[in-house]
This record gives structure tokens, sequence and C-alpha cells, in this order.
């Protein structure tokens, strides 16, 4: 029944590809709703390319007005409810924080996409004091590269894991073609073409891995607290 929002007010920062990639991991042991609340539908355009993994079901929202039934109904039918925010604040995203066990912030490793992601994690401290409990986020940090970082991108990470109060999520979601193969053949990691797309074997550890965490969390096993 856990509800988890993918959110950072800041575009283009892995949040609907952390999110397709983690539903996708869970969807090998569980069913999973994976709510697309972007306006521009990427998931539900994902969706269309081929059939999706068993186990997971993508559906629209209505927009701010109906976010919350959505959720609601999702969570009545699925071990795992999943939502993909547009790249912005708003009152549906703090709906849907609201209506969350835990939030997933995606942040590269740039000052920018850091900056908005301590923005975000405010944001649900505030969603979480309005609903008058801690509302569970971590940061995920994603497109990192699988080999040697640069020392902008290491001294980012490292600034983020220094604040109290911020989780970092242990795994990070390396940059890889396996994940944007995604978007423009359908379906999951294990469906992909391993002669046309690179990397799939290692693309699906680091996914498992990244779930395994996050699983964790909400099973309270880690301090995860923005
Ligand atoms: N780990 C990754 N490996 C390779 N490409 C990635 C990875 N993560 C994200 N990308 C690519 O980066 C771009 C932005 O990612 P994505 O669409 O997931 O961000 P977003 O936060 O959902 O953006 P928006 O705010 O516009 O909704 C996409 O082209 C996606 O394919
Ligand atoms: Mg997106």
């Amino acid at each position: 029944m856990p509800v988890i929002s993918f959110a950072n007010s800041k575009g283009g920062s892995g949040k609907t590809t952390s999110a397709l990639v983690i539903a996708c991991e869970l969807a090998e042991a569980a069913d999973v709703i994976l709510i697309d609340a972007d306006p521009r539908r990427p998931l539900i355009g994902w969706s269309q390319l081929s059939k999706p993994p068993a186990g997971l079901r993508v559906v629209s929202s209505g927009g701010e007005k109906t976010i919350q039934d959505e959720i609601e109904d999702a969570a009545a039918e699925a071990p795992f409810v999943l939502i993909d925010l547009e790249g912005m604040a708003s009152q549906l995203a703090t709906f849907a924080m609201t209506a969350s066990d835990l939030v997933i912030v995606p942040a590269q490793e740039q000052h920018q996409d850091a900056q908005a992601a301590l923005d975000t994690l405010g944001a649900v401290k505030r969603a979480g004091r309005a609903a008058r409990r801690e509302i569970p986020a971590a940061v995920l940090l994603t497109r990192t590269r699988a080999a040697v970082k640069s020392r902008t991108a290491r001294h980012i990470g490292d600034q983020l894991r220094k604040l109290e109060g911020v989780h970092v999520i242990g795994p990070e979601l390396v940059e890889r073609d396996a994940y944007a193969a995604l978007f423009s053949s359908g379906g999951g990691l294990r469906q992909l073409d391993p002669q046309e797309v690179n990397g799939i074997e290692k693309a699906i550890l680091n996914a498992t891995a990244i779930s395994k965490e996050i699983i964790k969390i909400l099973r309270g096993g880690q301090e995860a607290t923005a």
C-alpha cells in the first residue's frame, strides 16, 4: 500500500525515468499502479509504445482536483502506488506529497538540481507540517557517471550527504543507455533487446539495488526525513 511520489521542481532531474525504472522493478514482485501526473503524459506515452510489464499499470491523473481520489483508489487496488510529478511546484504536487509514504527527490549532480532538491525537500517538510506528520523523503542521485566522477559531481553529492536531515539513497541511478532506451522502445529493462541496447544487466542490478533501499526506507529501516 505504500505511496511514493517523485518530485523535484527542476525540470529534467530524472523524475520520470526513476519512477518508471523503480515501478518496473517493484512490479517484478507485486502489483504497481503508476500515476502519470505530468500534464505532458510521458508515462502514458511510454505505456502506449508496447505492452508494459505484467503487474504494472499506468494511469493518467485528471489534475489537482482529482489526484487525492486517484491516489486513494490506486492504494486500495495495488500494493505500490508511484506518482510521477511535473517539474514545477504545484498544488497537485503538494497534494501528492501529503498523501505519500515516501517522497523521492531525483537530482543530478549539478548545482541547480541540488538547489531545487533542497527546495523540494523544504516543500515536503511544509506539507508534512500542514498534515501534522513527518513525510519521509530521500534524494536519489540520477544520471551519475558509472566510472570516474568529475570533482563538481563528487562535491555536490558529498555536500548533500553532509546536510543534516537529508537522506541520500546509497545506490545512484547511473547514466545508462538502457534507461533512456525505455522511452523509445516501451516495456521494462527486461524487455529491451540486448542486440540493440548495451548494459541491460548492469541497469537491472542498479535498479534492484535502488528498489531494495526504497523498501528498507519504507519499512523504517533507515532514517529518511527531510
Ligand atoms: N539514468 C539515466 N540514464 C540515461 N538517461 C537518463 C537517466 N535519467 C534521465 N535520463 C534522461 O534525461 C532526460 C530527463 O529525464 P526525465 O524525463 O526522467 O526527467 P524529469 O525530471 O522527469 O523531467 P521533467 O521535469 O521534464 O518531467 C531524459 O531524456 C531521460 O531519458
Ligand atoms: Mg518527467
